[in-house]
């Protein structure tokens, strides 16, 4: 930050089991999505080690780190990240087409996603012209259309109500209890304490020793 370090995360040790539904929780700034990039290979650790799926992610070079995210793991976001002037299926179809292994079935792959997301009506709307939840459903069915075994989720229900944001979750609890697929899943508020495996609370870049305080 204006040429000063800042650690945002610090001296972390982590180990998450294939399947696992994990929860980050921590005030703003704790350090959540910081790790969540690092995980996710979206960000590099300036030190220490970081193995997901069996790859070297302090190792590998931008290209690798790039093919690691298409095809390891699924993003959620907060702010949903649809790209504007594609359609609903378009979008959830894009990380295949851009995947060689996944090219091929790409459109039939995302209508089956849409079909689990219950987004068929919405198939050729753009995302402008669909609702909050819609859109989080579409992101959730992009992220899931390369089969990752990770799914990282910041924050998804941060943008909507406390009602579209439960169906949201339940979404996400099924994709973990239904397909098998890691869950890690940043989020301030308890609304997902109880589909939870673990709770971790990030203060300052550590690992508090107690549960997180609302
Ligand atoms: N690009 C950045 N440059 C400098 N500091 C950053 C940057 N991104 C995050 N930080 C700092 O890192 C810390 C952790 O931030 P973040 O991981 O976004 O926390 P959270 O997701 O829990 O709100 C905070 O102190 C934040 O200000
Ligand atoms: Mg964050």
């Amino acid at each position: 930050m204006g040429g000063l370090p800042v650690r945002a995360i610090d001296n972390i040790a982590l180990e998450v089991g294939a399947g696992e539904f994990l929860v980050l929780k921590g005030k703003s700034g704790s350090g959540k999505s910081t790790l969540l990039s690092l995980i996710g290979g979206l960000d590099r650790p300036s030190s220490g080690a970081l193995s997901v799926s069996g790859i070297d992610l302090s190792e590998v070079n931008p290209t690798q780190l790039a093919r690691f995210r298409r095809e390891h793991v699924g993003f959620i976001f907060q702010g949903f990240n649809l790209l504007p002037t594609l359609s609903v299926l378009e979008n959830v179809a894009l990380p295949a087409l851009l995947t060689p292994t996944h090219a091929q079935d790409a459109y039939e792959k995302a209508w089956e996603l849409l079909r689990l997301a219950e987004l068929e009506q919405r198939a050729h709307h753009k995302p402008s012209e669909i609702s909050g939840g819609e859109m989080q459903r579409t992101a959730i069915a992009r992220a899931l259309i390369n089969t990752p075994a990770l799914i990282i989720a910041d924050e998804p229900t941060g943008n909507l109500d406390s009602k579209t944001g439960q169906r949201i979750l339940n979404f996400i609890q099924e994709l973990n209890r239904d397909l098998g697929r890691t869950v890690i899943m940043a989020t301030h508020s308890s609304d997902a304490d109880a589909m939870a495996h673990r709770i971790l609370c990030l203060v300052d870049g550590r690992f508090a020793q107690t549960v997180c305080k609302e």
